[in-house]
């Protein structure tokens, strides 16, 4: 079932029912600010793990638990003081913190871990849901394991379709990359997802964070520092490479060897037949980079290719992205895409 609702201002009623569905130990998928989440009440185990179950999403990678407020955050985690003061001036916002969990949720929207990575969205609909509901909503995206994370209601119908109890259509999530995730138990506290609240913004209130390749998308982690790094994630069907030289240059190469190619391209578009144009600007890139992906499958094409972009400020979660999705084909070089394509 897919209602529609105003982001700004949510209907009362679509929340009220939201939240109904949620005490019932039902799913109920809404944008965030980020992505779309598939959420469940954070103390109902029927409902949690219904998430896992629609999303087909291994038992051993945790939910986030969303809040409306420090003060609820503390209800399900140990907030140190110094801590408490960062997160009442950066929430809500896309920053999702790991701390020491007080143990007081189902075991498996922790995974059984002794941390809980908690957040409170800056988007009024979760956030109603949240009040209404009086209590915290445990969730991840709401797409299909495996599959690029939901940035509007349709997306979640494509992958989850009638599986879920009810689909509330906010309109296209703010930044489109989920997240920015931190562990705080740490010193320094390390980066284990970057997202739209940037390294640069994040050492402002943190000091040095450290940044482990791992976070920026260059290797899989043998030892997941999150559960969730071991898993493939944000794989399109069609192989995706990032060039880090001309595109067009790139383009020319791969159709000369008889490959049908399709251009993900950020500000103006090289002249190729195939192009899915992601923005002038590299928050608008974000924003558009999931559909993208989706879009890219259903070209029919042999191979996507799309430029590298800078890691600062959002660059870093871009790249995360690509990496993840190319399954780390990278060209420095044209030679190199002979060996990808081989
Ligand atoms: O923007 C977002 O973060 C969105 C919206 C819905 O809030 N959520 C989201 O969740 O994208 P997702 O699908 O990425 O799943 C939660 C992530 C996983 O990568 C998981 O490994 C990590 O959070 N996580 C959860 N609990 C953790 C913990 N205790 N320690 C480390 N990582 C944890
Ligand atoms: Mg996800």
């Amino acid at each position: 079932m897919l209602v529609k609702c105003d982001p700004l201002r949510p209907d009362p009623d679509v929340v009220k029912r939201a939240a109904e569905v949620l005490r019932r130990g039902g799913v109920v998928a809404a944008p965030t600010e980020t992505v779309y989440g598939l959420f469940a009440h954070a103390y109902s185990e029927a409902g949690c793990r219904k998430v896992f179950q629609v999303k087909r999403r291994p038992m051993d990678n945790p939910l986030i638990v969303h809040v409306d407020s420090v003060e609820m955050a503390e209800t399900v985690a140990y907030i140190p003081p110094e801590l408490r003061d960062i997160l009442r001036r950066v929430w809500p916002g896309p920053i999702t913190v790991v701390v020491k969990s007080r143990g007081v949720l189902p075991r498996c929207v922790t995974a059984g871990l002794d941390t809980v990575a908690v957040r409170a969205p800056a988007h009024p609909i979760p956030l109603a849901i949240i009040r209404e509901l009086g209590a915290p909503i445990a969730g991840p995206s709401a797409n299909r394991a495996g599959r690029p994370s939901p940035t509007t209601a349709e997306h979640v119908l494509e992958d989850l379709g009638d599986e879920v109890d009810l689909i509330v259509d906010g309109g296209p999530t703010f930044f489109g990359v989920e997240s920015t995730i931190v562990d705080v138990t740490r010193t320094p506290p390390v980066l284990l997802r970057p997202g739209p609240f940037t390294v640069e913004e994040l050492e402002k209130f943190f000091g040095r964070v450290e940044v482990p390749p791992v976070a920026r998308g260059l290797a899989e982690a043998d030892v997941a520092l999150a559960p969730g790094m071991k898993y493939r994630h944000y794989a399109p069907e069609t192989p995706l490479v990032i060039v880090h030289f001309d595109l067009e240059e790139a383009v020319k190469w791969l159709e000369a060897r008889g490959l049908r190619v399709a251009v993900l391209c950020v500000g103006e578009c090289p002249k190729a037949k195939r192009t899915i144009p992601l923005g002038g600007d590299l928050y608008e890139a974000a924003k558009n980079l999931y559909d993208a992906l989706r879009q890219l499958d259903k070209l029919g094409v042999d191979i996507g290719v799309v430029p590298a972009v800078e890691e600062r400020g959002i660059g870093l979660a871009i790249m995360n992205r690509l990496r993840k999705a190319s399954g780390h084909r990278e060209a420095r070089r044209p030679e190199d895409l002979a060996a990808i394509v081989k």
